[in-house]
């Protein structure tokens, strides 16, 4: 695999992620009823991306010129992680974490925390957070299982 470099949003980074989260909510997300990730995956627009990233920080992981992951910091709390689906597994995913992490840092955020959906719950974990509470999220009128995490920076 040709190497992989992380780095922070650019302006013309919108479209690619913009499509990043659009395949993972047409594709995945199978804990969603079709017109519920099909609702999502249509507000998930290059402007909707061109929104977000003035409250919250986005860093992306990229081959060549390809945006392959991505992943946000909104205050203290990591949005946002997405990897493509042929690249999941390989550790793109803790790359886009560990800037993210290091961002917070630099910014004097000592814990992060993330409302994670269950199925990703183990990534977390395995990337140091510490699991607090189960919850249930609404997602476009759908109800989620999802779980509270937290990771204190050192
Ligand atoms: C969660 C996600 C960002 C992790 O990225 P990644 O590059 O696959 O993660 P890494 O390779 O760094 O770490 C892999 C670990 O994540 C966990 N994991 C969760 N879902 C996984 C998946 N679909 N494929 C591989 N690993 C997954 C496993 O614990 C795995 O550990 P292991 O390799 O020891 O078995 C990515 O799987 C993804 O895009 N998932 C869909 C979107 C999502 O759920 N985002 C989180 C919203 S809260």
């Amino acid at each position: 695999m040709s190497e992989i470099t992380l780095r922070l949003f650019q302006p013309e980074d919108a479209q690619q992620c913009s499509s990043i989260m659009q395949d993972h909510f047409r594709n995945e997300a199978k804990n969603l009823p079709v017109e519920v990730r099909t609702q999502i995956a249509d507000a998930r627009t290059t402007e909707y991306v061109q929104q977000i990233v003035t409250d919250r920080i986005i860093a992306v992981a990229m081959i060549n010129d390809e945006i392959i992951g991505m992943g946000a910091l909104k205050g203290n709390e990591i949005r946002h992680m997405y990897v493509r689906a042929g690249f999941k597994g390989r550790g793109v995913g803790s790359r886009i974490l560990a800037f993210l992490e290091r961002e917070a840092y630099y910014k004097g955020v000592n814990s992060l925390i993330v409302n994670s959906v269950l199925h990703s719950k183990q990534f977390y974990v395995k990337n140091g957070f510490k699991p607090l509470i189960e919850s249930q999220i609404e997602r476009h009128g759908s109800i989620l299982e999802a779980v509270l995490l937290e990771k204190f920076l050192e």
